[in-house]
C-alpha cells in the first residue's frame, strides 16, 4: 500500500498503528526516506534488516520525535550534546550517546552506544510523536545502493517488502545526516552532512571538532565507531566517474563516446559542455545527435546538488545510463558532504 501524505492525518495514524504493532514503515524525513520499526521490539528491527539486506554489523539510527525522548533509548546526555541537541534537533543530526542496557542490541549491531535523532520532517515528527515509541530506521533502500529522496525510489528498492509507505514528496536536505560522536571534551564527525563544522563551531566555538576517515578515529578497545562506513555504500548500477576541470569532463565524454556507453552529465549551472567536442564525430554523439547524447543536469549551488545527487543518479539509472559523470563541488560544508557521497558512489 502507498499512502498519499499531507492531506490525510488519519493515514499517519494508520502508520503509527503499525509501527505499534511490530511492522515496517517507510516514511519521509528531511534528509532521506528512512524504512522504520519499533526499536524497542526486536523482532521489528530484525525484519528491516532483512528488507534491506543490511549487514547485521551496520548499528540503526533510532528516530525521536523530540530531544525529551532520548531517556528512552540513551543512557547519559553529555553536556555537549545536550548543547548541540539544543540547537539542531530537530533537523539533520544523529549524535551518538550511551546506550541504554535494556535497548535491545539488534538495534546498536551489538554496540553499547546508540546513533538517535530528531527528525524535522512534519511527517516524520507526527508519526514518531503517534507511534508514541522510538522507531529504529535507516535509509530506505536495499543495502549498498543510494538513499531514497522521493518515495517512488524507496518504492523501486524495497519494492514489498515494508508493510506500508507514507509519501512526503521530494526530500528537502536530500543527504544523509551529519552523524557525529562526543568523546571526552572532542566532537567527531563520522559522516559529514548539512550540519556543518562551521554550524557546530558557531555553537560550541571551542569545542575540538574533527573529522575525516573513520579509520583515524579507530580506537584499539572498540570497534570502528561507525561501522556502517566500512560498507559499500551510496552507489548507483551506472559506475561513477568524478571531473573537476572542462579539460577532464571532455576527457570522460570522449572515453564514453568511443566506448559506446552512454553517459549521465551532472554539470554547475554557470559551465558549460566542451564545446570543442563540436569538430569529433564523438562529439556529435556527445550533442545528442544520433539520439544517444548524454543525459544531462545541472545544479544552481551545492543545495541543490544535494537535494538532487541521489534522484539523480536514479533518472540516470532509469534512463539506462552506463557512466555518470559527476562535477566535483569545491567549499566546506555541504560541498564536504556532497564530496564523501560521490567518494563512496565512485570507490
Ligand atoms: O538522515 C539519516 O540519517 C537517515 C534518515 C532516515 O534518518 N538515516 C540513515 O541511516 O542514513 P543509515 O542506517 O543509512 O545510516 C546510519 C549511519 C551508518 O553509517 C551507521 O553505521 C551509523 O549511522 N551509526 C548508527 N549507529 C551508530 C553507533 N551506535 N555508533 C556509530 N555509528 C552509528
Ligand atoms: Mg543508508
Amino acid at each position: 500500500m502507498v499512502f498519499r501524505m499531507y492531506s490525510n492525518e488519519s493515514e499517519i495514524h494508520a502508520a503509527a498503528a503499525l509501527i505499534r504493532a511490530g511492522r515496517v514503515v517507510v516514511f519521509p524525513t528531511e534528509t532521506v526516506y528512512g524504512v522504520g520499526a519499533n526499536a524497542l521490539d526486536p523482532e521489528a528491527v530484525a525484519r528491516i534488516f532483512l528488507i534491506k539486506g543490511r549487514p547485521t554489523d551496520n548499528p540503526l539510527i533510532v528516530h525521536l520525535s523530540g530531544a525529551a525522548e532520548i531517556g528512552l533509548v540513551a543512557s547519559e546526555v553529555s553536556p555537549i550534546a545536550h548543547r548541540l541537541l539544543e540547537v539542531f534537533a530537530p533537523g539533520p543530526l544523529t549524535i551518538v550517546l550511551p546506550a541504554r542496557a535494556d535497548l535491545p542490541r539488534v538495534v546498536t549491531a551489538g554496540l553499547d552506544t546508540v546513533a538517535v535523532r530528531v527528525p524535522s520532517h512534519p511527517v516524520a515528527h507526527a508519526l514518531l510523536a503517534a507511534s508514541a515509541v522510538p522507531v529504529a530506521a535507516p535509509s530506505a533502500n536495499r543495502s549498498g545502493e543510494p538513499s531514497p529522496t522521493r518515495v517512488e525510489m524507496a518504492r523501486r528498492s524495497l519494492r514489498d517488502g515494508p508493510d506500508a509507505y507514507l509519501d512526503g514528496g521530494p526530500c528537502e536536505v536530500g543527504l544523509e545526516s551529519t552523524v557525529l560522536a562526543v568523546f571526552h571534551d572532542e566532537i567527531r564527525i563520522l559522516r559529514p552532512g548539512a550540519v556543518t563544522e562551521a554550524d557546530i563551531l558557531s555553537v560550541l566555538p571551542d569545542a575540538a571538532v574533527r573529522s575525516g576517515p573513520v579509520s583515524e578515529f579507530a580506537h584499539p578497545d572498540r570497534p570502528a565507531p561507525s561501522p556502517g562506513m566500512r560498507h559499500r555504500h551510496y552507489q548507483p548500477n551506472a559506475g561513477v566517474r568524478l571531473w573537476e576541470t572542462p579539460q577532464e569532463l571532455r576527457e570522460e565524454i570522449l572515453r564514453c563516446c568511443e566506448g559506446g556507453v552512454r553517459a549521465g552529465i551532472i554539470i554547475p549551472a554557470a559551465a558549460v559542455l566542451p564545446s570543442s567536442l563540436d569538430e569529433t564525430p564523438a562529439g556529435h554523439r556527445a550533442r545528442g545527435e544520433d539520439g544517444s547524447g548524454p543525459v544531462v543536469r545541472t545544479y544552481r549551488d551545492v543545495r541543490e546538488y544535494a537535494r538532487q545527487l541521489y534522484a539523480w543518479f536514479w533518472e540516470f539509472d532509469e534512463a539506462g545510463v552506463a557512466m555518470i559523470l559527476a562535477h566535483v563541488p569545491g567549499g566546506e560544508g555541504l560541498g564536504a558532504a556532497i564530496r564523501d557521497r560521490l567518494w563512496r558512489a565512485s570507490g
